[in-house]
């Protein structure tokens, strides 16, 4: 089978290398899919510069979110059944409840491989059911930034119709909670950095679209224009908090998963203070929030912000298109169209 690789001591796209190796056979509670799609997020960039503090010590297979169908069981699998569709979790270990510690960086990361092959082996309670309303290109793009949004939107002060939730840049972890969070029945604002993308947000339901560049206090022109939102998506990092804290309403949450920016500035804590509003880190997501996840696509039929398709061979120009400044929501790379 062909696989595409992480190589040790180098990085961005020239770490990843195409080879073939042996179809992998499933121990004992495991399960062998055979995979249909991948897809990427931008967590995949920082793992193939090295970012998250350590680099892949050995060959890894690159990528966290795929989709495919179980073609062999391990011994003692009575969970799943050859011919199901399924999805690999980002996180093992984590069933419910806040994350758990020691789960490391997600599948695709040092020291565990990830799904960009043609045949993946994985603990049997590391996988989870797709939507029946999806393709396997559509779910593939679940694990990580749709099961994130919908994490962030639905833990803790979860989002209610009537709600209004804001939603930073136009990237996967973005543009899946602005879907989800429509469904939700809440009205939501969107920021980007480009006019070119202020009438895709508005497709896809945004009320109202901010230039994060033009309108650098875009916080306070949100809070001016609403009141305050009950929940801020910051998918930007610590440079967003200052102006996240202005944007947020009495009572509200600001979930923050973002990474591109540490953000060195202190926020305006006393407005956060006197809001009474929280911010809640978000970590991806259990295995029982995907399953609700799942559940909640197939009852509102919800389709996947699917930007482009690559073909398996061309995985160095998916991870360019994902580095690309018109990215707007989800890149694919078909392994078995
Ligand atoms: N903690 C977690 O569990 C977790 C999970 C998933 C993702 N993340 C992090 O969340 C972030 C989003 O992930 P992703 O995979 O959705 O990324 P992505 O798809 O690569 O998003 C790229 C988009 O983000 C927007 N953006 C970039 N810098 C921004 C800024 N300073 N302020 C506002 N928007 C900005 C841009 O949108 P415009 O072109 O519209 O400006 C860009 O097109 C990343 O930092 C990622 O590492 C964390």
């Amino acid at each position: 089978m062909r696989r595409w690789v992480l190589k040790p001591g180098r990085s961005g796209t020239d770490a990843l290398a195409l080879e073939q190796a042996p179809i992998p056979e499933p121990g004992p509670g495991q399960v062998r899919i055979a995979m249909k799609a991948a897809s990427l997020n931008y967590r995949d960039l920082i793992i193939a510069n090295g970012g998250y503090g350590q680099s892949v010590a050995a060959d890894t297979v690159a990528v966290s979110d795929g989709a495919g169908v179980i073609d062999a069981l391990g011994e003692g699998v009575a969970t799943w059944t050859v011919g199901d569709r399924v999805a690999g979790l980002y996180f093992g270990g984590w069933v419910d409840g806040p994350p758990k510690p020691g789960m490391g960086f997600g599948l695709g990361s040092p020291g565990e491989d990830g799904v960009l092959a043609e045949y993946v082996v994985l603990d049997a309670d590391r996988v989870a059911r797709i939507p029946r309303s999806l393709d396997f290109v559509q779910a593939s793009t679940l694990p990580c930034a749709a099961l994130t949004a919908w994490s962030a939107l639905t833990a803790e002060h979860p989002v209610r119709a009537g709600h209004r939730v804001l939603v930073l840049g136009t990237g996967g972890v973005s543009t899946f909670a602005l879907v989800l969070a429509r469904s939700l029945g809440a009205e939501v604002i969107a920021t980007t950095s480009r006019e070119s993308k202020v009438s895709r947000l508005r497709d896809l339901g945004a009320a109202e679209v901010i230039n994060y560049r033009s309108t650098q206090n875009w916080g306070e022109v949100t809070f001016s224009r609403t009141g305050g939102v009950n929940k801020v998506i910051n998918a930007a990092g610590g440079d967003a908090m200052t102006q996240s804290i202005m944007a947020v309403g009495h009572g509200g949450e600001i979930a923050v998963m973002g990474l591109f920016s540490a953000g060195d500035a202190a926020p305006p804590l006393p407005v956060l203070m006197a809001k009474g509003a929280s911010i809640r880190g978000t970590s991806v997501g259990s295995a029982s929030a995907f399953a609700s996840l799942v559940d909640f696509i197939d009852a509102k039929g919800l389709v996947p912000p699917v930007h482009r398709r690559f073909a398996f061979d061309d995985a160095r120009q998916a991870y360019e298109a994902q580095a690309a400044p018109d990215l707007f929501g989800k890149i694919v790379i078909e392994v078995a169209p």
